[in-house]
Parts: structure tokens; C-alpha cells; sequence
């Protein structure tokens, strides 16, 4: 579905605005990205959004699998009836998660630890805690080359008026209280740990997985090695590892 139409259909309701969807919906077509997991859906209406540009993407399996607790139901509108409204349901399916959505990825990866999604675009949780894991859970969910988009990175517990005065919030340090904790998960842990193309749009960040061509590291591994260690030494460092691989027969 094209932006103006799926903008218009949404219009009214609370979250992703027009400008971020954009910004959005452009990156999805760009980078050909069809497999979405999405987690914090609220109204649903950045699922909507992803529908429709996953569906432009391809327009036979696009589609968004997407996370959030059980009182998104109770959302007025909720994510059905947004689905409904924008001819986007079917391409979206929506997973109620009792407490966390690093609950139901976990199921996820049990029931099959394949990597399946090109895009991973986290807009819920915002600690340290919940999106880290949940980044190192995306992680192995993630294709090969495959995004991860960070939400609201500056945002802090200390500066949201819903949660800071909360008696939990309350007795937070105050570095733990206004840091941008998902900030520090996008610069240490996707950019420390050897996620490549990692820049900034508005309060986004956008990281990639690395592609590990064949006889090389893995992403991570990659990432520290490069960070470490001088060229030479790491040229002989992959080569033996390229070597010990070959040997065990290993891909
Ligand atoms: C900012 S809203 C999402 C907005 C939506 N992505 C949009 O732009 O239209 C954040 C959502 O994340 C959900 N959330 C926060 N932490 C969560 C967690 N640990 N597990 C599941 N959902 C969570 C909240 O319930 C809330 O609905």
C-alpha cells in the first residue's frame, strides 16, 4: 500500500507520526526488507505502517509478526481494529505476551532458532535490561545483513512522566535515572559488538548485522577483532581460524 494512502488511514491515532513513518517505510522499501518482528505495538499503529511497506516490498509473504503485553487489547483502537481499518490484518500478527516480549522471543527461538527476519525494530521497554537482552535475543533472529532499529534513544526513566515517580524509578542512581539507556545499548552492544552501518535518523538508531562471508569471523567476533587487534596479526588470526574450520569440516 502506498504512504499517502496508509498515513491517511491512520491519521488520529496516538504514536508513530507521519514524519517517523516515513523515515520508516522509505528504509523498509530501500533495503528490501519483508520479514519484519516488531516489538512494542501499543495501537498498532507503526505495525500498520510496516504492513503496508513490507506489502509494497513483497506483496506475496511480506509480512510483520509483532509483540506487546496483554492490555494492548484493551487499546481503544487496538491492533485489530487498526488492521481491520487499513486492510493491513492479514499481514500482521500480533503475539500478547503475559509480562515480556523477551518472554515470547524466547518461544520464538525454541520453536525454531532459525534466523527469519530482516528487521528487527524495538519501540518498547527502553532499560537497559529489557533492551539488551531483547537486542541479543534479535540477534539471533536476524538474518545475515539483516536491521535492527532502536526506538527512542534518549529517552530516560527520569524524564518520562509516567514512569518517574514511580517508587522503583524512585530509587534508581540518578545516572540509572536520566541516562538514555537505549542509547548505550545501540553505541556498546550493536555498534560495540561489530554491527556495521550504525547511524543515527531523529531518535532512531539503525544498526546491521553483519554478513559473515564465508571463512570469516562471525559478527561479533568480527567486531572485536577489528577493534583489538592490529591488521597483520588479525589477517593470520582469520586465517588460522579459516584453517581450523576447514578442518573440522565445519561452514
Ligand atoms: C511507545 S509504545 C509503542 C508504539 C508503537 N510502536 C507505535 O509507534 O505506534 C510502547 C509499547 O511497548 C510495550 N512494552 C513495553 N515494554 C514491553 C515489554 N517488556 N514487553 C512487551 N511490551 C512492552 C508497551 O505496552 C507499549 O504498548
Amino acid at each position: 500500500m502506498d504512504f499517502a494512502t496508509i498515513d491517511k488511514a491512520l491519521a488520529g491515532t496516538r504514536f508513530m507520526t507521519t514524519g517517523q513513518a516515513k523515515v520508516m517505510y522509505d528504509f523498509v522499501l530501500r533495503k528490501r526488507l519483508s520479514r519484519v518482528l516488531e516489538l512494542g505495538f501499543a495501537h498498532g499503529k507503526s505495525s500498520c505502517y510496516l504492513a503496508a511497506a513490507v506489502e509494497e516490498v513483497d506483496p506475496k509473504n511480506g509480512h510483520v509478526l509483532t509483540i506487546d503485553r496483554t492490555d494492548a487489547e484493551r487499546r481503544d483502537p487496538n491492533i485489530w481494529e487498526l488492521g481491520r481499518r487499513t486492510g493491513m490484518g492479514d499481514r500482521i500478527t500480533p503475539v500478547m505476551a503475559h509480562t515480556s516480549f523477551t518472554w515470547e522471543m524466547m518461544k520464538l527461538i525454541r520453536d525454531d532458532p532459525t534466523p527469519r527476519f530482516d528487521l528487527v525494530y524495538i519501540d518498547g521497554g527502553h532499560t537497559w535490561d529489557t533492551t539488551g537482552f531483547a537486542f541479543h535475543l534479535a540477534d539471533r533472529l536476524l538474518v545475515p545483513g539483516g536491521w535492527v532499529v532502536f526506538d527512542d534513544l534518549d529517552w530516560t526513566l527520569g524524564g518520562s512522566a509516567s514512569m518517574r515517580d514511580k517508587p522503583w524509578v524512585k530509587r534508581l542512581s540518578p545516572e540509572e535515572r536520566d541516562t538514555g539507556q537505549v542509547r548505550l545499548v545501540f553505541r556498546l552492544l550493536a555498534e560495540g559488538g561489530g554491527y556495521e552501518e550504525c547511524h543515527e535518523v531523529r531518535t532512531w538508531g539503525f544498526a546491521r548485522k553483519p554478513v559473515s562471508p564465508s571463512g570469516s569471523a562471525p559478527g561479533a567476533m568480527r567486531g572485536l577483532v577489528r577493534r583489538t587487534v592490529p591488521v597483520g596479526v588479525r589477517r593470520s588470526v582469520l586465517r588460522a581460524a579459516r584453517g581450523a574450520r576447514a578442518r573440522n569440516g565445519s561452514h
